[in-house]
Parts: C-alpha cells; structure tokens; sequence
C-alpha cells in the first residue's frame, strides 16, 4: 500500500507505524488524522493516538481529525461501489455498517466482494473489520488530554452525513494552557 502511495503522491516522504506510538522525532506545522482512526477501538489507545498528534504538531500549530462518525452520529448504513480495472479485473462490493455495541466502543463492518478475473471467473469474499466508536465528550476528552485546545468544526450534514471534524490547536510555547 505505501509502495502504491509513493508512486501516487512522489513528493511526499512516506513512513510505516502505528499512529498509537510513532514518534518521529520532529513537529509539523499540522497533523492531519483521517479515517484510518476508525480502526482504534478502545478508550486508552485512543489517548495514545491524540498524544501522538500532540507530540508531532509545533507548539502554536494545529491538528485536524475528520472521524467518520461518533457515537452521537452512528448510523446502520448499506453501500456498494466497485471498479473497473485497466487490465480487465474488476470488483464490486456492499459495505454493511452496523452492530453497534450498547455500552462499548465497537460497531462491525461486513464486506461482500464479487471479484471478477481477466478470464471472466468471478469469486465472492468476505471481508470483516471492526471499528471504534467514540461519544464527542470522550473525543474532546482524549484529544485535550496531552494539551489540546478542541473545537468541533460545524459541517453540513447533508454532505458530510455521519462525519465529525475537531480542530485541534497546540498552545504556542510559553502561552497559558
Ligand atoms: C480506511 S483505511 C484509510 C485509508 C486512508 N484514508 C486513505 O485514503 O488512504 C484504514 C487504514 O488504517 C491503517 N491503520 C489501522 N490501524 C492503524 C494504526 N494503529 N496505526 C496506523 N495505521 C493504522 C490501515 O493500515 C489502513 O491503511
């Protein structure tokens, strides 16, 4: 995947860990965590992951997280999509959002893949991942915990349906927190 993005995005530096303990020794005017955060499932590593955004953003610059949703916005939801590739492979799949747990912080996401061959064969998988769940009070908890100043950036639902963005600052050096 990251040999793909390199050749997709050349002028960016790419860089394999784990957003729960990465430490690269250096800060950025802003960090940017996207939906690969879906992936954390519990209360504590999410901590982890907002320390290490903290510890990668200059102090007086920002770091954005676009969530897909939070508890408050969770909605069961069925998708399909696909593609077509050039060499004749294609796919189509339906993504099924749903299962949320009453008092935990996990929902599933079933996928059913038709995966079809340059030969015209096509075989069914099924692929299951289960993501996190957050309510926006352990968020802001979380993502102020290292030191963040937290605002929720409002969205319009009609385009943005479950997502969630916090804008976070980290106070400029010297300055009261
Ligand atoms: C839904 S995809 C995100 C795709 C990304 N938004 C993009 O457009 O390329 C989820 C990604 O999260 C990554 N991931 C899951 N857990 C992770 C972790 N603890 N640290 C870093 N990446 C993780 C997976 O390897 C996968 O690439």
């Amino acid at each position: 995947m990251l040999a793909i993005s390199a050749r997709l995005n050349p002028e960016c530096e790419h860089v394999a860990g784990d957003m729960r303990s990465l430490r690269l020794g250096r800060t950025f005017d802003a960090v940017f965590v996207h939906d690969a955060v879906s992936y954390i499932t519990t209360l504590p590593n999410l901590e982890h992951v907002a320390a290490t955004a903290y510890v990668h953003t200059r102090p007086g610059g920002a770091a954005l997280f676009v969530l897909d949703c939070v508890r408050e916005t969770f909605a069961p939801d069925t998708e399909s999509s696909g593609h077509d590739g050039a060499d004749g492979r294609a796919l189509r799949y339906l993504e099924w959002t749903h299962d949320l747990d009453p008092s935990g912080t996990t929902f599933a996401v079933d996928f059913a893949c038709l995966l079809r061959d340059r030969d015209g064969s096509i075989r069914t998988v099924h692929d299951w991942h289960v993501n996190g769940v957050f309510a926006l009070a352990e968020w802001r908890a979380a993502l102020a915990t290292p030191g963040f100043a937290v605002d929720v950036v409002p969205l319009d639902p009609a385009v943005h349906e479950t997502q969630v963005m916090f804008a976070c600052r980290r106070p400029a050096a010297g300055a009261p927190r």
